[in-house]
């Protein structure tokens, strides 16, 4: 860093013109950072609102394949892909979510068979296959961390199984990542990745994504005794060592935009792939200010990713993914 007095410096030379801010410009936002969480439900060709998430929609299998041929179309590398479990099928230990037949392995092998070049990845979790909605199984009113682990263990594997790409553990377990690490070693899927959710805060933005998948009305209770504080920034860099340590290949910080600081950090004093989630309810805070013509939409949703290149994100879970990827492809 250069201190001195500069009497003639005038920032303000590089912000005179599009271009030369553009050449200056420390970050930029690129199609290839882009992931795009999706929601599938049981039918065929249907696709339902989310009332707390305007212009997302949740579709059925065969509309699913449809959105990943878009997604290969525009450029955007992964989906993320997330499950509404029809209720009749949910129960107290979330044996859906170890069914090798459920939605979402059929909707990896209907993408597998149709579409290349993309990767998919899928939630570890038991959340959308409990009846009170909690990632775990309870014990004496409690979440079961070892209990809950056996069940992770196997709800990766039949995702594996499926054609899954990338796993990612959001279900804040201690000791997952080595559990599912193991097993896909054990079973000679070496080059199947983790990207963990390392630092996943007990947090209010996750509102809209329970209406998605259908846990909001099930869910007793929060997460906070699995779920980081929101007021803790130095546990977050020892979850990811831990989950780097114990086979991780790449982290999420999630929420985003409140956690800013610790993607920075993250980024500074570790320096491995770091991803950042731009949860349900900061999109729908966008979406509802921009709807009410307080804020201006697609710069609002533009500034909101940028900030997270800067922070240091190596990429961002965003449901704004196919908008901004066509924004980028047209300028
Ligand atoms: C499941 C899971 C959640 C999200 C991603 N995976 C919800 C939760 O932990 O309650 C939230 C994503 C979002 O809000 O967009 N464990």
């Amino acid at each position: 860093m250069i201190v001195g007095s500069f009497p003639n410096s005038r920032p303000r030379r590089h912000r005179q013109n599009s271009w030369s801010r553009g050449m200056v410009r420390e970050s930029n936002l690129s199609v290839e950072d882009l992931i795009w969480p999706i929601f599938v439900q049981e039918g065929d060709n249907t696709s339902t609102e989310i009332a707390s998430m305007p212009d997302v929609e949740r579709v059925t299998i065969d509309l699913a394949v449809e959105k990943a041929a878009t997604a290969r179309e525009l450029g955007i590398p992964a989906i993320a892909l997330f499950p509404k479990t029809p209720a009749e099928l949910k129960s107290d230990d979330g044996y859906e979510g170890v069914n090798p037949e459920n939605l979402i392995c059929r909707t990896v092998q209907a993408i597998k068979e149709q579409v290349s070049g993309i990767g998919i990845i899928c939630d570890v979790a038991l959340d959308p296959y409990t009846s009170h909605g909690q990632d775990g199984i309870i014990k004496d009113g409690y979440v079961d961390n070892d209990l809950t682990l056996e069940a992770l263990v196997n709800q990766a594997f039949i995702q594996v199984e499926a054609g899954c790409d990338i796993i990612a553990p959001s279900d804040m377990m201690d000791g997952r990542v080595a559990a599912i690490r193991n097993m896909l070693e054990e079973r000679k899927k070496t080059n199947v990745q983790i990207m963990s959710y390392a630092a996943k805060y007990a947090s209010a933005f996750y509102g809209p994504f329970r209406d998605a998948v259908g846990s909001s009305t099930n869910l007793q209770g929060g997460k906070e005794t699995y779920q980081m504080d929101p007021g803790n920034s130095n546990e977050a860099i020892r979850e990811v060592i831990m989950d780097i340590d114990e086979g991780a290949d790449s982290v999420i910080i999630k929420p985003g935009m409140p956690y800013l600081d610790i993607i920075d950090r993250v980024n500074r004093e570790l320096q491995i792939p770091t991803f950042v989630y731009q949860v349900s309810g900061e999109y729908a805070m966008i979406k509802a200010a921009a709807m009410n013509g307080w804020l201006d939409h697609d710069k609002a949703m533009m500034e909101s990713l940028l900030a997270f290149k800067r922070a240091g994100a190596s990429g961002i879970w965003t449901y704004f993914a196919p908008v901004v990827a066509k924004k980028l492809k047209n300028g």
